[in-house]
């Protein structure tokens, strides 16, 4: 169970994140929606601590994730694997490698720069490869995928840590439907499967509703909608995506993804 216990992030006098507070079960494939700037990334950054929360708590099944430090929060920083709309692959190295990366805090740097593996782990990592249906792709540069293959090849490398959360930042905004739908349908499994957590910040009410047992909506850094997809109607879109005065805003800035969830929230 993860426990988000009034937490804000100040950014100046400005709330990115302001008094946010929702628990989830550990079965729970959770959507955060809201248009640019609502503080989603803020707020998935702060359960994996890349950013330091101003105040609250979270808590990890008893543990306090906010105070932890040095090994102990790189410890907590392997068990909620971070997925990213760029995938953050290294381009030039190959697949396997890659994925193989995720379980670098593991190991020496000098075993690291040799590009020694243990034969444990690359069967392991192929095995994860294998199962999210890219295998073949092991050998190639990641530079050289599509997209969606990339995406999974970071799914893969988040696999590789055995995380129990995995916090996914817009992880299909920058793919085309296709992709989109097939990193989708890799991240439900892998919840269904294995049972882990997935929390995903994701741009389109579509997907929202389509994938996920439980949205948040924030906007301006609150939470102004928690509950279940068949809950989400016009009237909830339109309070947490805004009116149409701002919604020119968005448009005409580089917040596109906000702008087509705004229109799609017209169109439901
Ligand atoms: N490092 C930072 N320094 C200053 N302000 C920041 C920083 N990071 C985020 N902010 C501000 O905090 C607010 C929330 O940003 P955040 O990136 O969490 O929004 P978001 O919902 O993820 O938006 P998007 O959909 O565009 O990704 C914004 O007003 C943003 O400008
Ligand atoms: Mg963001």
């Amino acid at each position: 169970m993860l426990q988000v216990k009034n937490v804000t992030r100040m950014f100046g006098p400005k709330a990115a994140v302001d008094n946010a507070t929702f628990v989830i079960e550990k079965s729970a494939f959770v959507g955060i929606i809201g248009r640019s700037g609502a503080g989603k990334s803020t707020l998935l950054r702060m359960m994996n601590r890349l950013t330091d929360a101003t105040s609250g708590e979270i808590v990890f099944q008893g543990l306090n994730v906010l105070g932890l430090q040095g090994a102990a929060r790189r410890a907590w920083q392997g068990q909620c694997a971070m997925i990213f709309q760029q995938f953050n692959l290294v381009p030039r190295m190959d697949v396997a490698s890659n994925v193989l990366h995720g379980i670098l805090n593991r190991r020496s740097t000098l075993s690291t720069v040799m590009n020694l593996w243990p034969q444990a782990d690359i069967v392991r990592a192929l095995t994860i490869l294998d199962r999210l249906g890219i295998a073949e792709q092991a050998p190639k540069r990641a530079e050289a995928l599509s997209g969606g293959q990339q995406q999974r090849v970071a799914i893969a490398r988040a696999l590789m840590q055995d995380p129990q959360v995995i916090l996914a930042d817009e992880p299909i905004a920058s793919l085309d439907p296709m992709n989109a739908q097939v990193v989708m349908d890799t991240l439900r499994r892998i919840h269904d499967e294995d049972g882990r957590m997935v929390i995903a910040n994701l741009h389109t009410l579509d997907t929202a509703r389509r994938y996920c047992d439980r949205v948040i909506g924030m906007r301006d850094g609150r939470i102004v909608f928690d509950g279940t997809p068949d809950l989400l109607t016009t009237a909830a879109a339109r309070d947490i995506y805004g009116a149409d005065d701002t919604f020119n805003e968005a448009a005409t800035s580089t917040a596109i993804p906000a702008a087509t969830a705004y229109a799609e929230a017209l169109l439901a």
